[in-house]
């Protein structure tokens, strides 16, 4: 198979102009701008297959952004190289965009002035879309997105949850084969969130359109992506599986128990001590040794158990540890 993405050593360096030196040094000096580099990524390589829907993660100013934009043809990196369905993005982009999908969460697409289905009306011959196809589409994403209960409003109008939508069915007319979605969920409410979500991954599902997705929101991941990567500074520390992520920390499962009574000795053998409160015990636990169901016999068979709760480390955690641990790629 061939990846549908491909992106090796990517680089984007920016030139941030600082203020200048106070008084004091020459005058040349006092004149003369001062840049300062910002690495915003640094030497990233990865490749998707087509089909794939992939969260790219990491914390503000890792370079998720940057890494969209130079996908979607609005920057020029500084280094490296990037095939998207075989095209450089940044070349020739009229054509590109034709094939591909974008939603920025903080930046609205549509025309501010219009009415939402004015908005979308234009976008047809923009792409040159097939009419039947716009007609068939547009039926088809008013319906899952719900949007007839807007589409004569100005864009301007909208909610953000609303604008979201429209812009997510804006991005998907033209039938293009890649979405880039960079935070489409930001500041949106659950059941918002829940309705793209629900749509991102029927258009990935039925229609095998190849998402790459960022977002701050681990519930977007744990619903929308088997595959993650995760960057920091510019550098990817985690390309794999989310099953693969959560494993790396199977040392750190919990197990809270409420007892009958407040038992002098409630530790198990091969077990940290646990910490306890009153009648409640909380032991740490590695599940791939010890599974859950082991551990509670032998409790319930010593002692008188009143309640259970099990927990595996939250994904929040387990990349806050990656973060800290810095763990390379392979
Ligand atoms: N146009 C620009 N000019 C100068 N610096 C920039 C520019 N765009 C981004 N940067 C810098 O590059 C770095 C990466 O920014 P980027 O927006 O890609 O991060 P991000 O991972 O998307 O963060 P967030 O989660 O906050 O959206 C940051 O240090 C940012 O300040
Ligand atoms: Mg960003």
């Amino acid at each position: 198979m061939t990846a549908i993405i491909s992106v090796r050593d990517l680089r984007k360096t920016f030139r941030v102009l600082v203020r200048r030196p106070g008084l004091g040094g020459s005058i040349a000096n006092l004149f003369a701008p001062h840049y300062r580099s910002v690495q915003a990524v640094e030497g990233v390589s990865f490749s998707l297959q087509a089909g794939e829907l992939v969260g790219y993660l990491g914390p503000n100013g890792a370079g998720k952004s940057t890494t969209i934009k130079v996908l979607t043809g609005l920057l020029v990196p500084t280094g490296g190289e990037v095939r998207v369905d075989g095209q450089v993005p940044w070349e020739k982009r009229e054509r590109y965009v034709k094939g591909i999908g974008v939603v920025f969460g903080n930046r609205p697409t549509l025309w501010w002035d219009l009415p939402v289905i004015d908005s979308l009306e234009l976008l047809q011959p923009m792409y040159d879309i097939p009419a039947e196809r716009f007609r068939y589409n547009l039926v088809e994403f008013k319906r899952m997105l719900e949007l007839d209960e807007f589409i004569n409003t100005p864009v301007r109008s909208l909610s953000l949850g609303q604008r979201m939508r429209a812009d997510l069915c804006a991005a998907l007319l033209h039938e293009p084969k890649l979405l880039f979605l960079d935070e489409p969920t930001i500041g949106l409410d659950v059941v918002a969130k829940e309705q793209i979500r629900r749509f991102v991954l029927d258009i990935n599902h039925r229609r095998g359109v190849t998402v790459l997705l960022t977002t701050h929101d681990l519930t977007d991941v744990e619903r929308l992506c088997e595959r993650v990567m995760i960057l920091d500074h510019g550098k990817l520390l985690y390309d794999g599986t989310l099953a693969a992520l959560n494993g790396r920390f199977e040392s750190a499962w919990t197990l809270k128990v409420d007892f009958e009574e407040e038992y002098p000795d409630v530790s198990v053998a091969g077990l940290p001590a646990p910490q306890r409160v009153g009648r409640q015990a909380l032991y740490l636990f590695n599940h791939r040794e010890l599974n859950t169901a082991e551990l509670v016999q032998q409790l319930m068979a010593r002692f008188q158990v009143v309640d259970l709760e099990v927990r595996r480390p939250p994904l929040e955690e387990t990349i806050r540890r990656i973060y800290a641990e810095q763990l390379l790629t392979k």
